[in-house]
């Protein structure tokens, strides 16, 4: 059994949804969440920005002790994070693995959606990964740039006229292209799962990334035997921008009250 806690971060807020999934698995962990909201959003930035930044976000966590790091980041994930994970001596882990093998499982007529960030999109590691699966697999990929301001601004009821008309716009290619999988490329989605679920329509399966992840970290703290046995873990948050902010909008991701403490804090902080 291992004690420490497990470091999760992403560029704002979307990581929530993949640190919720954390907690329902995964009840008796601690968990350190980075939220880097002062420089949100990432998909629009260069591969060694993003890079850059992602190297400073584990590094932050690594001093907090943590036993593993999930980068539940669809950006960055897509954007060499597994160059770099190697550098540390814990488990770096990404949230492609565990989607790339979700969606080809999902799959029935090998017609796999990709939707994220500009970053993520432009990325080919998800193409690599599914065809690896399953070669004879087509992926239809789009960019959907606006999902992430939309989310951080709350926009995310069923039926928002907003979010209804992006939808509806940025999904057309996908669905006239005759996807049955779709994967929600970017952890801020599962809040609008929803209303992406009802244009794609009801024979669509949505992968959500964060989630497929979350089981995968459990199967791998299982097997190396550092699981904590915990009965309920501790949880802080660290954000790089208003802490205030951070509090009111993380309960939208969790689902419940933000418990725990959130500390605004500058990434060369120790
Ligand atoms: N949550 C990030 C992702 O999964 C997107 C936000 C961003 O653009 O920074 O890609």
């Amino acid at each position: 059994m291992d004690r420490r806690p497990i470091g999760v971060f992403d560029s704002g807020l979307g990581g929530l949804t993949c640190v919720k999934r954390v907690m329902e698995l995964m009840p008796g962990e601690d968990i350190v969440y980075l939220g880097d909201t002062g420089r949100v959003p990432y998909g629009g930035k260069s591969r060694e920005t993003i890079l850059k930044y992602a190297r400073q976000d584990i590094e932050f966590l690594r001093r907090r002790d943590v036993k593993a790091v999930v980068a539940a980041c669809g950006t960055v994930s897509t954007n060499g994070l597994e160059e770099i994970a190697g550098d540390y001596p814990i488990p770096v882990m990404g949230v492609t693995d565990a989607t790339a093998t979700a969606a080809v499982r999902a799959t029935r007529n090998g017609k796999i959606g990709l939707i994220g960030t500009k970053a993520s999109v432009r990325a080919t590691v998800y193409e690599e990964k599914i065809l690896r699966l399953m070669p004879s697999a087509r992926i239809v990929k789009k960019a959907c740039p606006l999902f992430v301001p939309i989310v951080e601004d709350g926009r995310i009821g069923d039926g928002e006229p907003v979010l209804t008309m992006v939808a509806g716009e940025y999904l057309e290619e996908l669905k006239a292209a005759g996807v049955d999988t779709l994967i929600l490329g970017c952890t801020h989605y599962p809040l609008i799962a929803g209303t992406i679920g009802k244009v794609m329509g009801p024979d669509v399966t949505l992968i959500d990334t964060g989630a497929e992840t979350a089981a995968l970290l459990r199967r791998t703290l299982e097997r190396s035997g550092a699981l904590a046995a915990r009965e309920k873990g501790a949880y802080s948050y660290f954000v790089t921008d208003s802490a205030e902010d951070f509090s009111r909008t993380a309960s939208l991701f969790l689902g419940f009250h933000v418990e725990g403490s959130v500390k605004r804090v500058t990434l060369e902080d120790r």
